[in-house]
């Protein structure tokens, strides 16, 4: 309802202000970092010891932030190390550092599969612009302990180590998540770092799976997938933040088309680029998709022959659908990449610079100073917990910043 509100005042306000919308436009690469630069430089002064991590608002509008014991501190410094990347400026190298050292101890994490978010974004980009060898030794043990949740049985590595579905019916003790693409990653990183084909080999094994078994004959995707620890069969299917087990949530699928993309880069295996082609066909062509680019936080909430999950007795389905604009950045990112990949691509990119172009806009863009400092507006974290609907989320602005850079590099090319 508050999104429709701002949506509508929005349209009021550009009526009657058909110029002044504010300081970003119009869209400029160069006048969006200055943006970022704005935002993220008051974040920073307002938290003067990387203790906790920005994170959200809560419903009063003030700083969520986590301690080093959630899936996200690695954003913060990601998004300061784009923004590095972007400007070369010492003072921002410092900023980054300041977010990104206080997460070493992460390297020896193996209770969950989110280290690969932890530390890629963070002493991934770290190593990759200062080439320090101290970084990439981090990430090499990060690797081996994202290694220690991979089984030779199910032939893939485990997201979460014990879940139970709403309903308390189904204990898993072998879920694997969508998400869980986005770690391959660090794994391929490690073997060139290491000449060690092993980590390879896992993320290679990891995809094939997942591609087996985690997508509907339509490329949609199930959130999670239980495994048989000792067979490897497949034992569930359905969902955790996702609007129903037969639904696609729209962020699982941005993690699924920007995964398959990221492993067809190391891989240059055909199957997988056309697996990342099919899952973005799905979002791009689907009719629950709204004019402006920006899905709803599931593609089938609310639809008939999809039945809330039970977690809607403790919070009710909401009656206007909330977008989620962090799967809009994550996918929006993914499609510059996929589309690099393909020759005289005109489909991927366009949508992606649309999307880009719909996030830089008033609607999702924060003004400045606004947002709890964060950049975008609009994005739904676990709707099912009734837990950041209608918020900022900091790897909303962490894919936006990328997407904005990848753009600026395909231009710079053209
Ligand atoms: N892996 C967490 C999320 O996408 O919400």
């Amino acid at each position: 309802m508050r999104q429709f509100f701002t949506i509508s005042s929005i349209i009021f306000l550009q009526l009657i202000f058909p110029v002044k919308c504010n300081s970003t436009n119009p869209f400029s690469t160069a006048n969006l970092f200055s943006f970022a630069e704005t935002q993220y430089k008051s974040q920073n002064e307002l938290l003067p010891i990387a203790d906790t991590y920005p994170r959200t608002v809560n419903i009063k509008g003030e700083l969520v932030s986590t301690k080093l014991d959630n899936w996200t501190e690695g954003f913060f410094p990601g998004c300061l190390w784009c923004i590095y990347d972007n400007n070369k400026q010492d003072a921002w190298k410092e900023m980054a550092l300041k977010w990104t050292l206080p997460l070493e101890k992460l390297q020896f994490l193996t209770s969950h599969h989110d280290i690969g978010f932890l530390m890629y974004c963070s002493y991934g980009n770290a190593y990759r612009l200062t080439k320090e060898e101290k970084y990439k030794d981090i990430l090499i043990q990060s690797a081996k302990s994202l290694c220690t949740r991979f089984s030779e049985k199910t032939g893939c590595i485990k997201s979460w180590n014990y879940y139970q579905s709403w309903d308390g019916k189904n204990k898993l003790y072998y879920p694997v998540i969508i998400d869980n693409m986005m770690n391959l990653e660090l794994l391929y990183f490690a073997s060139e770092a290491t000449g060690d084909k092993h980590f390879a080999e896992i993320a290679t094994k990891h995809a094939e799976t997942t591609a087996k078994n985690h997508f509907r004959p339509d490329y949609s995707s199930y959130h999670v997938v239980n495994y048989d620890p000792e067979t490897g069969q497949v034992l569930f299917r359905g969902t955790s933040q996702g609007f129903a087990d037969n639904s696609t949530w729209s962020r699982g699928q941005a993690w699924g088309i920007y995964g398959y993309t990221m492993v067809y880069r190391f891989t240059k295996r055909k199957e997988f680029l056309e697996l990342a082609k099919n899952l973005a066909d799905y979002w791009l062509n689907n009719k629950n998709l709204p004019a402006d680019g920006i899905p709803y936080w599931d593609f089938n909430a609310g639809q008939k022959g999809f039945v809330a999950a039970p977690w809607a007795v403790k919070h009710p389905v909401p009656a206007i659908q909330p977008r989620d604009a962090s799967a809009a950045a994550i996918t929006c990112s993914a499609l510059f990449e996929l589309s690099s990949y393909l020759k005289n691509d005109k489909k991927y990119y366009n949508a992606a610079v649309k999307i880009l172009k719909t996030l830089s806009s008033p609607a999702y863009l924060a003004e400045p100073g606004t947002n709890g400092n964060f950049l975008l507006k609009h994005c739904t974290g676990n709707l099912p917990l009734g837990s950041e609907v209608d918020v900022p989320l900091i790897y909303a602005d962490y894919y936006y910043l990328e997407a904005l850079h990848r753009y600026k590099n395909s231009k710079a090319q053209k």
